[in-house]
């Protein structure tokens, strides 16, 4: 008889994850809330199937409305079969899952609520074996943040540990963090008088992608990389996060957020960091964390004379995606008709060291632009000699393009010049693919799977330390209060549908450059 082969993919051996996870309880503050369905339960339910969740489990939501465990379990399981349908859903798994899953109605800003939440996890602690280790997870309006970490010191859930002690309790707080230097410092501050550094998550989903975590790797654990990424080869680097959809029921939160806050101050300044940083001396959180802060700190300052010259804002009117009529920014739910929000920003950033001296950064984010894509661009300096001329070549020479697709398309491709088959030497320029759904054709895990195992785990190397937060700030702060102080004359200046403000291509076409056709 043949025995059946189960044929495997060889790219995915040494995948097994060997990390220990204690067991503990974790509390989600703002559990009926759209983060809480759409990514921090389904990524749960999927550490539970891949058997990462640990023996003893609980996880506690709360937030003001009122619901019993039972209501909440079935908001829970909706939830997931809705937001997350590439998981597999079977009852008797869910089942054994749910089981973990408690609610409690309560009002974070009276007291009575913590006492509410401190007995439940003393019941939990002992139902579920979960020895006093808790996790508190805020996804919640950031005015509550402060607000929160102060009732959970003072009913003595939170506390300090010394820097040596294990990081129990942690406090995962989610993005914005603050919202300019001052309000961040200040949270901080507070922070810090009742926890230490080391049991604070700052969470960024950026961090958590697959392929934001690959930038590491591809530059660190190959030779061939590295010596070709500085000055002397590279030309310029784009970054870019353009987004079809608008604010998605978000008005209010994104008129006073915008493109800066929502979406630079945090994951764009993060792969910037990843993509100019230097090899750090180990891979652990410290390290690799030293090593991003540095890129920040050496970024030239926008200040109010050059703004024009390195900043573009942009609001969306009216237009069309995907064939299908959407309204401008200011006709959006819960913005004011004049919102000087900026929907779109792009800068030019100038890196003040040895390795990217004189290299433009040029990062772009929007909403309702053409096409949803986030990628990285290292574009490289042209061949120093053109060799191959004339009728039969491609009428201008071009550069090599590195691009690290994050999104929707996860992949690397190397743009390079060929000779195209024939009887005479015609140069042609074509990519060199590599892309991580055909490569190891395994399911790409969630940022929050990735995060939250993390936080389980305790490893914050994936998090924002309090410097780099504090660093992105001050970074874009003059360009926040420029555009407070100056209110935009021509907004909305684009399309829905479109690629942005015309100033964007003069931005960078100020320089001979042109932003990447996506
Ligand atoms: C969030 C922003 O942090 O990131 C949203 O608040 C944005 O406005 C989202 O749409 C983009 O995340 P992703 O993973 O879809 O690129």
């Amino acid at each position: 008889m043949i025995e059946e082969k189960v044929l495997e993919n060889p790219l995915l051996e040494g995948l097994a994850l060997e990390r220990h996870v204690d067991s503990l309880s974790f509390v989600i503050f703002g559990a009926h809330g759209d983060l809480t369905k759409r990514k921090l339960v389904p990524a749960m339910y999927a550490l539970f199937l891949q058997g990462l969740l640990p023996k003893g489990f609980a996880l506690l939501g709360t937030s003001r409305t009122p619901m019993t465990d039972e209501a909440f379990r079935n908001l829970m399981k909706e939830s997931l079969i809705k937001f997350a349908p590439d998981l597999p859903f079977e009852e008797d798994s869910w089942a054994r899952f749910a089981s973990s899953l408690y609610y409690r109605s309560t009002d974070s800003s009276k007291p009575e609520g913590y006492e509410v939440i401190k007995s439940t996890l003393a019941e939990l602690d002992s139902k579920h074996g979960t020895k006093g280790r808790h996790i508190f997870y805020l996804s919640t309006s950031p005015s509550l943040y402060l607000p929160i970490i102060q009732g959970l010191a003072a009913s003595g859930m939170v506390t300090k540990v010394k820097a040596s002690e294990p990081a129990w309790p942690r406090v995962v707080i989610e993005k914005p963090f603050g919202h300019d230097l001052a309000s961040s410092i200040a949270l901080d501050e507070h922070i810090h008088e009742v926890m230490r550094e080391h049991q604070v998550y700052r969470i960024d989903h950026y961090l958590g992608k697959e392929t934001v975590q690959n930038i590491m790797v591809f530059r660190f654990a190959n030779g061939i990389f590295e010596p070709l990424w500085n000055r002397n080869h590279i030309d310029h680097i784009q970054i870019t996060n353009a987004e079809t959809i608008g604010v998605e029921g978000r008005g209010a939160y994104y008129q006073e957020a915008g493109a800066l806050r929502d979406m630079i101050q945090n994951h764009l300044l993060q792969l910037l960091a990843l993509v100019l940083m230097e090899p750090p001396i180990a891979m652990d959180a410290e390290a690799t964390r030293d090593e991003k802060i540095k890129v920040l700190r050496c970024l030239k300052p926008l200040t109010p004379g050059t703004i024009d010259r390195y900043a573009v804002r942009g609001q969306y009117g009216a237009g069309f995606i995907v064939g299908a009529a959407v309204p401008g920014f200011r006709e959006e739910d819960s913005v004011a008709p004049d919102a000087p929000t900026p929907t779109f920003a792009a800068i030019k950033l100038e890196v003040d060291n040895w390795r990217w001296a004189g290299v433009p950064i040029y990062i772009r984010s929007g909403k309702r632009l053409a096409k949803s894509v986030t990628e990285v661009a290292v574009h490289f300096k042209k061949a120093p000699h053109r060799l191959f001329s004339g009728d039969k070549c491609e009428a201008e020479q071009q550069e090599n393009i590195l691009v690290m697709q994050i999104q929707p398309e996860e992949g690397i491709s190397l743009k390079f010049a060929t000779k195209q088959p024939g009887p005479t030497t015609m140069v042609r320029w074509l990519n060199m693919d590599f892309k991580y759904g055909t490569a190891f054709g395994a399911r790409t895990p969630t940022a929050y799977e990735r995060l939250i195992l993390d936080c389980l785990i305790g490893d914050p190397s994936l998090f924002a330390r309090t410097d780099f937060v504090e660093a992105s700030w001050q970074y874009i702060e003059p360009l926040l209060e420029h555009w407070d102080n100056q209110k935009p004359g021509d907004f909305p200046n684009y399309k829905a549908g479109s690629w942005g403000p015309k100033a964007a291509d003069d931005l960078i076409g100020s320089t001979g450059h042109a932003w990447r056709k996506l």
